[in-house]
């Protein structure tokens, strides 16, 4: 589908994208698992796609680490890999299954963007949001196989608002054994508007353009700054 769709910058396609998501144990997950590195034939592929279509792509991959496995995602150039982001809250049996990722949340420039990754349920932790952003992240990349209906697009404008951000949510659609995934995949501004709302049961690439500069002033009035204006001292309680 990249390689016949219209140009575009950055594609974002969703979580474990190839491998699939409902694993019946841990040794079945192995069995689909690899490392996150160039040699990777699913990686090869898309630093392909990435020269003939002078763009980057990221995605979810079930990564193998020596005997651990993380619900990964990557950013690819036509330079190979560009950052990585390994899932830190982990949803139901994923817990038997893979390791809470243990890069923190890094941010890699692309382009003019500065990028961030999150991988479905850590769309739940409003820290994950505000990290990245806080650390100069414009748009954060958010492959997704949600299947609690609507509820993270419920909250992805709140996220996008408070931190001043762009969210693209790359969702899965479809049916995998006994779990359905629920599409409608979005791109959200910094103002907390929906720009593309995706099918909740068909294939499809959305594109939109932004101007990922636009997140960086954090000015919601003249006196009031989103990060500026936090009180730490106020939160203490949270390190309990
Ligand atoms: C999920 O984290 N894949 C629901």
């Amino acid at each position: 589908m990249i390689k016949e769709s219209e140009h575009a910058d950055l594609y974002i396609l969703p979580e474990l994208c190839n491998s699939g998501y409902n694993f019946s144990n841990r040794k079945e997950a192995m069995s689909s698992s690899s490392q996150a590195d160039k040699h990777n034939i699913f990686i090869k592929s898309l630093v392909e796609i990435s020269k003939t279509k002078n763009c980057g792509i990221v995605c979810g991959i079930n990564e193998r680490d020596k005997d651990k496995l993380f619900n990964s995602a990557v950013l690819i150039s036509k330079m190979g890999i560009v950052g990585k982001y390994r899932k830190v809250h982990l949803f139901r049996n994923e817990k038997t299954i893979f390791e809470p990722g243990d890069l923190g949340f890094p941010v890699f420039k692309f382009m003019d963007a500065q990028i961030g990754m999150l991988v479905c349920f850590d769309w739940m932790f409003p820290e994950a949001w505000r990290i990245l952003s806080m650390k100069g992240a414009d748009l954060i990349c958010h492959p997704s196989n949600l299947v609690l209906p609507g509820y993270a697009q419920k909250s992805l404008p709140a996220h996008a608002m408070n931190n001043g951000i762009f969210i693209a949510t790359a969702n899965r659609i479809g049916i995998e054994k006994e779990l359905k995934f629920t599409g409608r995949s979005v791109l959200v501004n910094p103002k907390g508007e929906f720009i593309l709302e995706g099918s909740l049961d068909s294939e499809q690439i959305l594109s939109a353009e932004i101007q990922p500069e636009s997140s960086r002033n954090k000015y919601i009035t003249p006196e009031n700054h989103i990060f500026e204006d936090r009180k730490i001292n106020a939160y203490k309680e949270l390190l309990n």
